[in-house]
């Protein structure tokens, strides 16, 4: 491991930003959190700030492993509050709240605390480092969006392969595959993650999958819609169903998110079982393996692949 300077990290609220970045021998850029590998926009000083925030009751937080479904969600999320349509100014990225990250979210706490009702966060925080300490010891309403482990793997490996602010792997796909299971990724071990968060299921937390949202649209919509005490008529879930579409938000200028740079395709697949095309038979095995080991009282019911 070699210590890198990377000024590009650093921003207005931790001026020693590039400070702590590991960069390993297959290119992969981290810091360490309380023992978990963290993207290195997750600087000390922005994590004290998000475990210091003070949740209203109008706030909804979510969060999720990376590469989830988090960024749909969001749209959903927002559509749902803003009667079906998207607002009239800025980007989806600009209408979320990231407090732990640096670079992608330059806000003080200070300014958050200003900040209109109702306020969205999004985060990808493990439970025991969860925005204020997370559902049971704030207020607001907080969903945890899960996905499947297979295909998380995979979309995870696109996103964090060759991008200077992102993780910047640059080996192959068997060693990430290693990487991923060994829990030696940005944010740590998938299965901590999801099994962390289910844990405790206080009434303010909502458990969703990425696959109930792309098989059952309509009643995870009207789920969220219940929980979150928002009225949704026909004509709105129809709406928010366009509108938060693949398609739709690929294309769209509003959620692109072309003002990444190095971003490319965000957008990718958009499906279950995309797995298929880069485990080899063992390493399925060996995922298998993992999650009957792990995941057999979890809260939630992944499909790994559909007809
Ligand atoms: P793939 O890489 O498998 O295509 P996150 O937002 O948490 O980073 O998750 C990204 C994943 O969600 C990507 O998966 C992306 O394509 C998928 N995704 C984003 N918007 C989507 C939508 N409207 N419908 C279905 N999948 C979507």
């Amino acid at each position: 491991m070699t210590e890198s300077k990377i000024p590009a990290y650093n921003d207005g609220y931790n001026e020693n930003g590039s400070d702590g970045i590991e960069e390993a021998s297959d290119g992969y850029r981290f810091r360490k959190l309380s023992g978990r590998l963290m993207p290195p926009y997750v600087t000390p000083l922005r994590y004290a700030q998000s475990r210091d925030v003070q949740m209203r009751d109008s706030d909804i937080s979510f969060c999720s492993f990376p590469k989830s479904g988090s960024t749909w969600l969001s749209q959903i999320l927002l559509l749902l509050i803003n009667g079906g349509a998207n607002p009239d100014k800025g980007t989806l990225r600009q209408h979320m709240i990231w407090m732990e990250a640096s670079w992608p979210f330059p806000k003080s706490l200070d300014v958050v605390d200003s900040m209109e009702s109702p306020r969205l966060f999004k985060s990808h925080m493990p439970i025991e480092m969860a925005l204020g300490g997370g559902p049971a010891k704030q207020a607001g309403k907080f969903i945890y969006i899960a996905r499947n482990p297979k295909d998380v793997c995979v979309s995870y490996f696109h996103f964090e392969t060759e991008k200077a602010w992102a993780g910047n792997f640059n080996c192959s796909w068997d060693h990430w595959f290693e990487r991923f299971i060994s829990g030696q990724v940005q944010r740590g071990s998938w299965f901590d993650h999801v099994v962390g968060w289910q844990r405790e299921i206080p009434s303010n937390l909502l458990l969703l999958t990425y696959e109930d949202l792309l098989l059952k649209f309509d009643n995870t919509v009207v789920k969220i819609a219940e929980f979150l005490g928002i009225k949704l008529t026909k004509k709105m879930l129809r709406q928010i169903e366009k509108n938060s579409s693949f398609d739709r938000m690929r294309a769209s200028e509003f959620a692109n998110m072309h003002e990444v740079e190095q971003l490319g395709s965000f957008y990718r697949k958009g499906k279950i079982g995309s797995w298929k095309e880069h485990f080899s038979v063992s390493q399925n095995d060996r995922m298998d393996q993992l999650i009957s080991e792990h995941l057999h009282h979890v809260a939630f019911d992944f499909t790994y692949e559909t007809d």
